[in-house]
């Protein structure tokens, strides 16, 4: 078992100090017969931290007003600069809320509404609008947001050995561990049943939930709205494709993507994108679901993939060394995961 147990949710310890010089300690890893690169539940996972991560101060002031934020991560998807924002330095869910974002270079402007901001490539188009794979597009369906949270995610449990979001949240504290105290995507966020356990951890300075969907961000705020005292000042929601994040490269401490990168049209794209955005020593945490094994030893497996692939653009039950290979062709290092039947979290890192 993770060494972290429930009652870190009661007693969450205070965000790490932040600092620039500390070097990043070696991540303790349990050899599995899986892999020596995979851990089990089983496996007590112990890992050590140093933090080093820059301060997010804005650096230019324009007027009492309008501030350009160099520091914010926050950026145009189209030319990835940064936006003049004429709110407060740091957003949150109610500086967001209604907002534009300008950006300096191409001034397109974005636009917040009652839930989130749009920072798609197409937001604001009057008669282009572009259809996204299958494994997209369904989660565009108010109704299937609506069962997220109430059915679907649990089935993942049953059929794919996920352990369940406070567990899998529990898991991922070794992995986040050396970037406490930065701000975290949760990147596919769905109806934000993780972002808002990372807001409520209060160890992020942080939390942009985002994903592709407007209805599964409709969701994460109704959800949000329903809990008493949540800490709306540290989070934002974000509409965005995760192969064009609207972020400044290498101004984001962790990434993570819980069940979303089998759903991904492009999971290369994508994780070129995370490592872009990521800063020297970020971290990127994924979970998703695996077939490998004797499985792998099936002739008609890969064939059948592709074709899958190909009619719904989900590129489900890779393999670990596929997903290894993956973030190693995307320019991250130190694939590390922890098994269990189907499910895999895996952990990589922007070398620093
Ligand atoms: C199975 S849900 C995962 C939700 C949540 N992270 C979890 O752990 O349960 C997959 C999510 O990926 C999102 N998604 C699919 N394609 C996307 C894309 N191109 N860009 C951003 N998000 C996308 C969907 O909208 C959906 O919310």
């Amino acid at each position: 078992m993770a060494t972290a147990g429930l009652g870190f949710f009661s007693s969450p310890r205070p965000p790490r100090q932040l600092c620039y010089n500390s070097r990043f300690s070696p991540l303790f890893r349990k050899a599995s017969p899986l892999s020596p690169k995979a851990t089990r539940f089983s496996a007590a996972i112990n890992l050590t931290s140093a933090t080093a991560f820059p301060d997010h101060k804005p650096d230019r002031f324009i007027d009492d007003k309008t501030v350009i934020i160099q520091t914010n991560i926050l950026a145009c998807p189209i030319c990835y600069n940064h936006f003049i924002w004429n709110h407060k330095p740091q957003p949150s869910m109610y500086s967001l809320s209604q907002s534009t974002l300008e950006c300096s270079t191409c001034q397109k402007t974005y636009y917040g509404n009652d839930t989130h901001i749009d920072l798609t490539i197409s937001s604001g188009g009057k008669a282009y609008g572009e259809t996204m794979a299958a494994s997209t597009e369904i989660f565009r369906i108010p109704f299937i947001s609506f069962l997220y949270e109430r059915g679907w995610r649990q089935s993942f449990s049953l059929w794919g050995g996920f352990p369940g979001p406070e567990k899998e949240f529990e898991l991922m504290q070794d992995y986040l561990e050396p970037v406490m105290g930065g701000n975290i995507i949760d990147a596919s966020c769905g109806s934000g049943l993780f972002s808002r356990l990372f807001a409520k951890s209060g160890r992020f300075s942080l939390v942009v939930a985002l994903d592709f969907s407007e209805a599964m961000l409709q969701q994460c705020y109704e959800f949000i709205n329903q809990e008493e005292n949540f800490p709306k000042e540290n989070i934002v929601l974000v509409r965005a494709d995760i192969s064009r994040l609207p972020f400044a490269s290498s101004t984001v401490d962790a990434v993570h993507a819980g069940a979303a990168l089998h759903c991904w049209p492009s999971p290369s794209s994508a994780v070129a994108e995370i490592s872009r955005v990521l800063r020297p020593g970020g971290v990127f945490v994924a979970t998703t679901y695996i077939m490998d094994g004797i499985y792998s030893l099936n002739p008609f497996l890969k064939p059948f993939r592709q074709r899958f692939a190909q009619v719904s653009g989900s590129h489900i039950f890779l393999n670990e060394k596929e997903l290894e290979d993956l973030c190693t062709v995307c320019g991250l290092v130190g694939f590390k995961c922890i098994r269990n039947g189907r499910f895999i979290m895996l952990y990589a890192m922007k070398p620093t």
